[in-house]
């Protein structure tokens, strides 16, 4: 049961959009391809899936590593809705829960939350915890609370376009692994020259090299598609080795491209 930020599997399926039949299908493929970390939320509607995938696989359970996330709206009655979420998911444990965001203008603060979430963990009910989208005073709030080494990772938006460099060295100075979300700029790496030269020189794909590069960084991914033959060209990116050169000239992408951006959102600097 216990459990460390190092058994986090290094590429995850996203589940944002994979609802219904046609996601049940998606997620069916990944776990025929090999993906056992799967990313869902409170908010996705995709906990159902994801529980009945992982029941329906016929792996043992412990072969999986589930993360969920608790939504804003939920803080006050954490535990409760992590209770739910296990219902709706029919597992008995999650393998990491997430704070989905601090709350909006920090009403109410990370101080009031973030005990309750370390209780989970306590209780069993997951083996990990950790947040999302928390900035570095987020998380140094949290870490003042909770203490240090208590929360395996922070999922913050993390591509070639947004590298967050600042926030990526703050995480791991406090053995916070990096969850990079959106990994492929949503679907938006397009036509990209830098990206496409490397992709060229290594007979890989855009979207391999885009998720080399946060690998290679240390990064977690956990790249989202509905496609069975993209969801194995993203899984085999784990074999592609990209070398110095390479590194240097993906980390000139940097532009500050944030894409999810909520009016409520914390204040990123
Ligand atoms: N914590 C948070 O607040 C937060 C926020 C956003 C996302 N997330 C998580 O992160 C996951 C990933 O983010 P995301 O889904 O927004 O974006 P993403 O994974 O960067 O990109 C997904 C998009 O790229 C396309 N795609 C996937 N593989 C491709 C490939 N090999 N070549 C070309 N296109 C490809 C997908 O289309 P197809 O499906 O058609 O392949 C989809 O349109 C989410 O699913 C969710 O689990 C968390």
């Amino acid at each position: 049961m216990p459990a460390e930020n190092s058994d986090i599997p290094r590429i995850g399926l996203g589940t944002y959009g994979l609802t219904g039949a046609e996601g049940r299908a998606a997620l069916s493929s990944a776990i025929n391809l090999g993906y056992r970390h799967l990313d869902t939320a409170q908010t996705y509607g995709t906990e159902e899936n994801v529980g009945e995938a992982v029941a329906r696989s016929g792996l043992d359970r412990a072969d999986f590593f589930v993360t969920t996330k608790v939504t804003a709206s939920n803080l006050g009655r954490l535990a409760e809705s992590v209770d739910d979420s296990l219902e709706t998911m029919q597992l008995d444990y999650a393998d990491l829960v997430l704070i989905h965001w601090p709350a909006p203008h920090d009403d109410p603060p990370v101080s009031a939350y973030i005990g309750a979430l370390a209780r989970v963990q306590d209780e069993g009910k997951t083996r990990l915890i950790g947040v999302s989208n928390f900035t570095r005073r987020h998380i140094d709030e949290a870490v003042a609370e909770i203490g240090e080494g208590r929360l395996a990772t922070n999922q913050f938006e993390q591509h070639v376009f947004l590298q967050n460099r600042v926030l990526a060295a703050h995480c791991r100075e406090r053995g916070i692994a990096v969850t990079a979300y959106m990994p492929l700029a949503g679907g938006r790496l397009g036509d990209d020259s830098v990206i496409g030269a490397v992709a060229s020189k290594h007979g890989a794909t855009a979207s391999q090299v885009a998720l080399a590069y946060l690998l290679a960084l240390d990064s977690i991914v956990i790249p989202k598609s509905a496609s069975p033959e993209r969801q194995r060209t993203n899984l085999a990116a784990g074999d592609l080795v990209l070398d110095g050169a390479d590194m240097g000239r993906l980390a000139g992408l940097e532009r500050g491209q944030r894409y999810i951006n909520p009016a409520w959102g914390p204040d990123w600097y």
